[in-house]
């Protein structure tokens, strides 16, 4: 699991944390997006991007985030806005467990484009392990 820890600015006043592309996230943010309101016991995401690169962050609330590469499955709860995950290209990734709380913050290197997506397991299997 790749993640990244973000330094809060913070100061007597509370917390900041301030994200730069190519600087603490890895890419050029061309589009960010989040996800709130997920409803009790709803599960999301459940594919793969063939070239996009994201970071996650749990900016409120917690969710459980589960990286599969084909291989290897590893899980994290992100549950703190100063811990991001880095999903690459190639994974495939679902969030369950979502606090009613949660805001889950994605940062993205690329616009949205359904032709980047592998919604399909079975397909993503199959690319990855050939
Ligand atoms: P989807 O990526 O399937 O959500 P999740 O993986 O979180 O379950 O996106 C849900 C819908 O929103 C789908 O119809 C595509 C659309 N969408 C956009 O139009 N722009 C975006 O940036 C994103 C992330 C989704």
């Amino acid at each position: 699991m790749n993640l990244i820890n973000f330094k809060s600015l913070g100061d007597a006043r509370g917390e900041l944390v301030a994200l730069e592309g190519h600087r603490n996230v890895p890419f050029d943010i061309k589009r960010v997006y989040y996800i709130s309101g997920t409803e009790s016991g709803v599960s999301r995401g459940f594919h793969a991007h063939k070239n996009l690169q994201q970071v996650a962050i749990c900016i409120s609330g917690s969710c459980r985030m589960v990286i599969d590469d084909g291989n290897n499955k590893e899980s994290v709860l992100l549950n703190s806005p100063f811990k991001g995950v880095l999903i690459s290209s190639m994974l495939w990734r679902e969030m369950h467990e979502f606090t009613s709380d949660c805001i889950l913050l994605v940062l993205a290197s690329d616009y949205y484009d359904e032709s980047d997506y592998i919604r399909d397991y079975g397909e993503f299997l199959e690319i990855v392990n050939g």
